[in-house]
């Protein structure tokens, strides 16, 4: 529903008829200006961007057509009529052309002007809206949704950006949590088919005594329990995309199906013989290895063939450490966003603990793990570590630790190891102020294995320094 009433521009040198259309728009909820002759409508038009202007073609001063012409050089979306006198039909007809949406021709109905510019301007409601959604998907599905600027994430975007625009048969592996289903929302919403449906299918989420029905289709009667024929995921991904996930736990009755439907580009609907032929690019997904499946003999070998024309593989996080305070800052906007709240920012401790962490769910334990943290920070403008899930600072060693990089050349596990026993033992020793006890309790080690450790470090640095 709008909210406003909308504006209309009524331009007519007839103050009689100018005078009864306003009244009667006014009456039927539109909010009416008027204008006696061009030079006014024109000021007008300067002053403030109506939703429709109605304007008739012959005026005293300027020719109606200048007016039309100004309002949608200025204004493009205006919805504009024009009006004339019998015997105007030709230049109603160059309005048009420069982009009136209809005009009238007098003596008309009132009513009928009404209604004209109620769907007109219910349409161009719908177009605005269409155009809104459409930046809307570009925005989450977008390149730029997709965030990492690792090596291995670079090297992933110049492989979408060749592929999305071809048609050809896409596999995507990659642990759970790694990003399959955005990719893939990604590949479609950069393709030729971005305006048709993509639409998904999870062999994991649905009993394998329904998946073929689910996938292709079936007729009334077609099994017990099918009481009406039924569209397939192949047929509603008809010109679109048709996303299967978990391809790896499809059975080998399916898997056969499956191949046989990507050779001939058709299949028949469970309870019919009628093969229907689809025109849907299809990507696939698994999170476990087909090729390892394959040697084992559970994942055909040749729809792995089929299906694995194009291979992308999802690196798991752990591998790409500098991608995670860009995606954690993201998420943390994005919660706050959604939640209402002001931005928040990370502090180092953050930071330092969600790089040592391993992430075993990856990207999708990233972003809770951070919505989590925002709604227990509460108003505070800096997320703490205290705000993070236990299972991140659990690890209480880590938190104190810079992250690990460990050069090409490798470096000596030992000297590393005694350097760091040295920190913790000199740093605890000097914050209880050379006792040993405390600095034991503080290191949770016995007293004598502190001193024992404290030997060692010292005949190591003698004999170093020897
Ligand atoms: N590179 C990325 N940038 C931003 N958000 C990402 C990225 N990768 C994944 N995500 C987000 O992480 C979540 C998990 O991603 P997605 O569902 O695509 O993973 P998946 O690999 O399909 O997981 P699963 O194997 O468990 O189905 C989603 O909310 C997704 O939007
Ligand atoms: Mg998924």
């Amino acid at each position: 529903m709008p909210t406003s009433q909308p504006s209309v521009l009524v331009v007519d040198d007839e103050a009689d008829l100018r005078e009864l259309i306003a009244d009667s728009l006014s009456g039927d909820g539109f909010d009416t200006t008027q204008a006696a002759d061009g030079g006014k409508a024109i000021a007008c038009l300067k002053t403030f961007a109506f939703d429709a202007i109605v304007v008739d073609l012959r005026l005293p001063d300027t020719d109606g057509m200048e007016v039309l012409d100004f309002a949608l050089t200025r204004y493009p979306e205006v919805v504009a009529i024009v009006m004339t006198g019998f015997g105007g039909v030709t230049e109603a007809v160059t309005a048009i052309k420069r982009g009136a949406v209809d005009f009238l021709i007098k003596p008309f109905q009132i009513t009928q002007l009404s209604r004209v510019l109620k769907s007109e301007l219910e349409r161009r409601r719908l177009r605005q809206e269409n155009a809104e959604l459409r930046v809307q998907l570009r925005d989450r599905f977008g390149f730029d949704a997709v965030i990492g600027q690792s090596a291995p994430m670079q090297r992933l975007f110049a492989t979408l950006e060749l592929i999305a625009p071809m048609n050809s048969t896409v596999l995507i592996q990659g642990e759970t949590g790694t990003g399959k289903e955005l990719i893939a929302r990604t590949i479609h919403h950069n393709s030729p088919r971005a305006d048709q449906r993509f639409v998904a299918f999870s062999a994991a989420a649905i009993p394998e005594a329904l998946a073929e029905a689910e996938l292709f289709g079936h007729t009334r009667g077609a099994f017990t329990g099918a009481i009406a024929n039924r569209v397939g995921r192949f047929e509603m991904a008809h010109r679109g995309t048709l996303f299967i996930d978990e391809v790896g736990l499809m059975s080998p009755a399916l898997q056969a199906k499956l191949l046989r439907a990507l050779q001939e580009r058709e299949f028949e609907r469970v309870g019919e013989s009628r093969p229907i032929k689809f025109d849907a690019r299809v990507i696939t997904a698994s999170n476990t290895d087909l090729k390892k499946m394959v040697k084992e003999g559970t994942f055909r070998e040749d729809l792995f063939y089929r299906l694995n024309v194009i291979p992308l593989t999802l690196p798991p996080l752990r591998d790409r450490p500098e991608d995670v305070p860009l995606l954690a800052r993201h998420f943390v906007q994005k919660s706050c966003r959604n939640n209402n709240l002001q931005p928040k920012s990370l502090s180092q401790e953050v930071c330092r603990c969600l790089m040592n962490f391993s992430w075993p769910g990856n990207i999708r334990q990233l972003e809770n793990a951070l919505e989590h943290a925002v709604a227990m920070t509460g108003a505070e403008r800096e997320i703490p570590a205290s705000s993070l899930p236990p299972e991140l600072t659990e690890l209480s060693g880590s938190m104190l630790l810079p992250a690990v990089r460990i050069p090409d050349e490798g470096i000596n596990f030992t000297s590393v190891v005694s350097q760091l026993e040295r920190d913790l033992i000199l740093g605890c020793l000097e914050k209880t102020g050379g006792n040993k006890r405390q600095a034991a309790r503080l290191l949770q080690l016995s007293r004598t294995t502190l001193i024992d450790k404290l030997h060692r470090l010292t005949l190591n640095e003698r004999v170093s320094a020897a």
